[in-house]
């Protein structure tokens, strides 16, 4: 309730208000406000985390740009650490589709016996917008050699971000990912907080058994609603006992109502039907603020994301519990 209430203040940004809307918005607000205390498992920048366990067990994060280079990795014997960063720049050279900057999101899966890596860039001509590429090595650690053509890349819409594997029981591969509409937006707010709001849909692409090449056109999995703020984004889909699991973010990055929330289905193609509250949000149930972009494990026993800290956007990491359609977090 509370959350859900939180949804739909997007709009009050001053964090007194908010405090109070919060609290007035659910009779046990008090007993929520005492937040967890956590800390990051990797606090340097390492935004929109990814995370992938080796065919030698061995646990690999993958973020955003930051520290120099395109691609970070970081490496683990479990999922809550203690995580090392490691030197390698995964992606030194994307795809010649773009213009080499901007790398954002990478997601790594193992097809086969090939790393295949998911990314977004920055399009080499219209530099305001991002489209989603893909790159493969032999390596888990590469250097990923970029593919010459983009996999997503409708710049009319909005381009494409936030690139994330799936492979169903049958063994088919898609990708999830993005259309970043708010990158096309009309101002405020992730510059899509003025009317008209451009869609910023969750997309799904099947992919053929290579993992780099796209079957068919994508489909819509969901969208932003008004308690959603100016976008959903960050897709990271899991299935788990038959209910397929869509973790995303809504919100903008930059505001603390920035959350991570899911949807969940019970076929691939959706009807995905958003939870009724949000799985985190600022200070409920940990004290972090602008929690987001995050990835579960396949298995959908621990979850990755990111939220503010001193060094700018550090990875957390927590086990999450999933029973039918209910996520809880611990
Ligand atoms: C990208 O283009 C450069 C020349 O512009 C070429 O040398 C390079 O091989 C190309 N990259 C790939 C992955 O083909
Ligand atoms: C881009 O999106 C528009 C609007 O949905 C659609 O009409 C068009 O066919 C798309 N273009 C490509 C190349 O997919
Ligand atoms: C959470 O609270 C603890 C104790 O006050 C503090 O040390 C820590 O920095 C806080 N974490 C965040 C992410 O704010």
């Amino acid at each position: 309730m509370k959350a859900l209430c939180h949804r739909n203040v997007f709009s009050s940004l001053l964090s007194i208000s908010y405090l109070l809307k919060t609290i007035s918005c659910s009779p046990i607000s008090l007993l929520e406000q005492r937040a967890t205390t956590i800390a990051p498992v990797i606090d340097i920048n390492f935004p929109d985390p990814a995370i992938l366990q080796d065919s030698d067990n061995t646990w690999y994060a993958f973020a955003t740009d930051g520290n120099g280079k395109n691609v970070q990795v970081a490496h683990a014997l479990s999922p809550s650490g203690p995580w090392t960063v490691l030197p390698n720049d995964l992606l030194p050279t994307p795809g010649n589709w773009s213009n080499k900057q901007n790398v954002w999101a990478p997601d790594v899966r193992k097809i086969g016996s090939t790393y295949v890596l998911y990314y977004s860039a920055t399009d080499a001509v219209q530099t305001a917008q991002h489209c989603v590429g893909t790159a493969t090595s032999n390596t888990i650690l590469g250097p990923y050699t970029a593919a010459e053509t983009p996999l997503a890349c409708n710049l009319s819409i909005g381009g494409a971000i936030d690139s994330s594997g799936f492979t169903d029981t049958d063994g088919t591969h898609y990708v999830v990912y993005k259309v970043d509409g708010n990158s096309i937006g009309h101002g405020g707010s992730c510059g899509n907080a003025v009317a008209p709001i451009v869609p910023t849909p969750l997309m799904l692409q099947q992919l053929a058994s290579d993992g780099v090449t796209a079957v068919g056109n994508p489909i819509e999995l969901l969208d932003r609603d008004g308690g959603d703020g100016p976008l959903i984004e960050a897709p990271n889909l899991i299935l788990v006992d038959g209910v397929y699991i869509l973790f995303f973010s809504s919100n903008c990055y930059t505001t603390p109502l920035y959350d991570v929330s899911y949807a969940t289905a019970s076929s691939l193609k959706g009807p995905f039907t958003k939870s009724k509250a949000p799985l985190i949000i600022t200070g409920n149930p940990f004290n972090i603020t602008t929690p987001g972009g995050a990835q579960a494990t396949v298995d959908g026993k621990n979850l990755v994301f990111h939220a503010n800290c001193g060094a700018g956007r550090c990875m957390f990491e927590r086990a999450i519990e999933i029973s039918g359609t209910s996520v809880s977090i611990s």
